[in-house]
């Protein structure tokens, strides 16, 4: 057989099988031949690269190259559901509907609420050409290279009625086993531990490095078909279309006529979705009808046709044993419960986090007390109550809140109005020095690739990081470090002796560091982890002061007038730069030549031509992204907010607006801004 017919021929079989093995959960052949017949391919595919095909069945593995996402908007955006909690909701919903359709006859689909995160995949010709997250539900993240990791994701159609182009939505999910393992070998790797298999499927899926996200065995279920030319009106019937064309569609769907089946559905799989091997946190209830969905429409933020049940979160009982404390970054004291192990949905519970002292003064907690933990969806549980039936003259003393860090035994401190204690100690506190750091590397800060909170727990306990001003100095010295060379040259320490330390991560952590100098002044104040100064305010701050010097001088009063800044940010910022420490830091960084101005080229953009105007933004737009658009408001003196009130100066709009903010629009009497004006308004 010619070497193109063999690699069809390959191609097709494994699309065969893997549908067969995580689809209908019936291999026709065994693991073994199924791993020799992609080795075969892969082989194969190597020596004849002009036979590529971005949806051959090796994209499964992965690859290891990194990748930045791009950006991408939806075409029809990606709404969220209302929630309710009650069946008497439920029925308030179904009485919606009822009147909603004029007494038409109708049929609501249940199904289940899969607990994951969401992705939305266009088909083209039967191939997968695009696989999207929500993000903001305007417009995602492209993470197509990893989704096509997933098995239970068909690369190619099988074959059959599908649509020429279509949409399908869905959840991608980290099954319970996959994600406990996962947390295992997290755990003997002393790496951060995901909370649930949510966090722990959307962290997976926003992975640099495709060829980890194939290994941490992700699956999906679809449960949205969109496009203009669907096979059937029947939102149900589409979805069995969908799984005959090769998608994981559930088992569990239901169409109920009455209020009485739903309300059943519900009883049902509250009990038995303890027995499904994914995350479930609720019923979707569906008008199937697509022409009554139309008739129905929308709200601002969710269909009318829609709406999501959840369930109630499962609770425990068990004996609060004793309270330890933990430190984060900004020196927050965070007590936690230790209790004796209890099973709670699945998972043995052995922790629960307590938020801060007014809880415990709350819930008077005393050691001893049995306590009612609970999991909203998080495998880190909180107390939510205490038995006091149980209490008696055995039960210990009362939970006082400690009053030295038990990290460094500082003395705590409770700052005016805040609810938690703080250790006052940020110069030799052990975690919050690693936590400053970690902040500082981290993506929406200087995005510094290469060091991990592990890397950085070694070099800070090896005794090489004091401080951010390390990294550079270790890293880049003002310059003098710009090869191996001179890196092992300058760095006079036995850096191999740190575990798992190679050349290959200098040279990342070098290159990394090095375009951390490109960082913009805004991200570097974010970077600096003053307490209160998140993204947004760094961001204000830097349009307000366009250097440092300007923010360090900066009066009380001048500081209250930029906006979202009141006296508790003000004061964190004055007492940041009243101190000699963090002076000396700046000026360090500063040496290094990281970015602490506004560049030339933003400022000498700045106008006032949209000054004194409120703009909201809406809809999807094609010359610039929307955080483009939002940047170029700020430069020209305007301000961008979300909603439309009677203030609001101009609606920028791209396409598809959404219906609700039209209508809004219109009964207010708000212009509407298209992408080309906005552009020439500006120029
Ligand atoms: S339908 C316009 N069906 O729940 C309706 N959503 O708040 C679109 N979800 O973002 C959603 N299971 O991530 C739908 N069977 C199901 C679902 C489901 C889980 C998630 C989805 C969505 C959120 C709704």
């Amino acid at each position: 057989m010619e070497a193109k017919e063999r690699i069809e021929w390959l191609r097709k079989e494994l699309h065969r099988h893997n549908h067969n093995y995580y689809i209908l959960n019936n291999p026709e052949i065994s693991d073994l031949e199924f791993d020799k017949m992609m080795r075969e391919l892969q082989d194969l595919e190597q020596t004849h690269p002009e036979f590529y095909d971005p949806n051959s069945p090796t994209m499964r593995v992965g690859s290891d190259l990194n990748k930045e996402f791009n950006q991408v908007a939806h075409k029809y955006p990606m709404l969220s559901l209302a929630n309710t909690y009650s069946e008497a909701e439920v029925a308030d919903f179904y009485e919606r509907v009822k009147k909603g359709l004029e007494g038409e006859d109708f049929e609501i689909c249940c199904e289940l609420k899969y607990d994951g995160t969401s992705i939305s995949l266009i088909y083209e010709d039967g191939r997968l050409v695009q696989a999207i997250t929500r993000g903001d539900g305007v417009q995602g993240d492209d993470v197509t290279a990893n989704v096509k990791t997933i098995r239970s994701i068909p690369l190619q159609l099988a074959s059959g009625d599908y649509p020429r182009s279509f949409e399908i939505r869905g959840e991608i999910l980290m099954p319970w086993k996959v994600f406990e393992e996962l947390n295992l070998e997290r755990e003997a790797n002393e790496e951060p531990l995901f909370a649930n298999p949510r966090n722990a499927a959307s962290g997976t899926l926003k992975l640099q490095n495709s060829k980890e996200v194939a290994r941490r065995r992700l699956d999906s279920y679809l449960y949205y078909l969109l496009g203009e030319s669907l096979p059937t009106d029947g939102h149900f019937e589409n979805l069995q279309k969908a799984r005959s064309w090769g998608f994981k569609i559930s088992d569990g769907m239901k169409k109920c006529k009455t209020l009485q089946e739903v309300l059943d559905y519900i009883d049902y799989w509250d009990v038995e979705r303890k027995n499904l091997p994914v995350a479930t946190d609720g019923i979707v209830l569906k008008v199937n009808s697509l022409t009554q969905q139309r008739h129905l429409g929308y709200t601002a933020k969710s269909p009318r046709w829609a709406i999501a049940y959840k369930f109630q979160a499962e609770r425990a009982l068990t004996k609060l044993e004793k309270v330890t404390y933990q430190v984060g970054r900004t020196g927050v004291i965070t007590p936690v419960a230790n209790l004796t192990p209890v099973q709670l949905a699945g998972t043995i519970v052995k922790r629960a986090s307590i938020h801060n002292a007014d809880v415990i003064e709350g819930l008077d907690l005393h050691i001893g007390d049995m306590v009612y933990v609970e999991k909203g969806g998080e495998i880190i549980p909180k107390i939510t109550g205490v038995e006091s039936s149980f209490r008696n003259n055995l039960t210990g003393e009362k939970v006082r809140f400690i009053t030295v860090c038990p990290e460094c035994g500082t003395p705590l401190v409770r700052y005016e109005g805040e609810a938690a204690h703080y250790c006052p100690n940020d110069v030799t506190c052990p975690p919050q020095i690693k936590g400053k750091i970690e902040h500082f590397i981290s993506r929406k800060a200087m995005n510094i690739d290469g060091l991990g909170p592990e890397t950085v727990a070694l070099f800070y306990n090896a005794g090489y990081f004091q401080d951010v001003t390390s990294i550079y100095n270790i890293f880049y010295r003002k310059g003098e470090i710009q090869t191996l060379d001179e890196f092992y040259d300058k760095n006079p320490w036995e850096f191999m002796n740190i575990p798992g330390f190679k050349s290959k991560s200098v040279i990342k952590i070098m290159k990394s560091v090095k375009n951390s100098l490109l960082v913009p002044y805004p991200r570097v104040l974010f970077a600096l982890g003053i307490r209160f100064v998140g993204e947004t305010t760094a961001k204000l701050l830097a349009k307000s002061f366009p250097s440092i010097e300007l923010l360090a001088s900066a009066k009380f009063q001048d500081l209250l007038d930029v906006e979202g800044v009141g006296d508790v940010i003000a004061e964190s910022i004055i007492r940041y730069f009243a101190d000699e420490r963090n002076i000396h830091l700046i000026s360090e960084l500063k040496a290094n030549g990281l970015q602490f101005a506004l560049s030339e080229e933003t400022l000498t953009e700045r106008t006032d031509k949209l000054s004194g105007k409120s703009i909201v933004i809406s809809g999807v737009f094609s010359k610039h992204s929307r955080d483009e658009y939002k940047n170029m408001i700020e430069i020209h003196g305007g301000k961008n907010i979300g909603s439309i009130s009677s203030k609001t100066s101009f609606i920028l709009a791209g396409e598809n607006m959404g219906p609700a903010k039209l209508d809004k629009a219109q009964k207010l009497g708000i212009p509407i801004v298209n992408e080309d004006d906005f552009l020439s308004m500006i120029e």
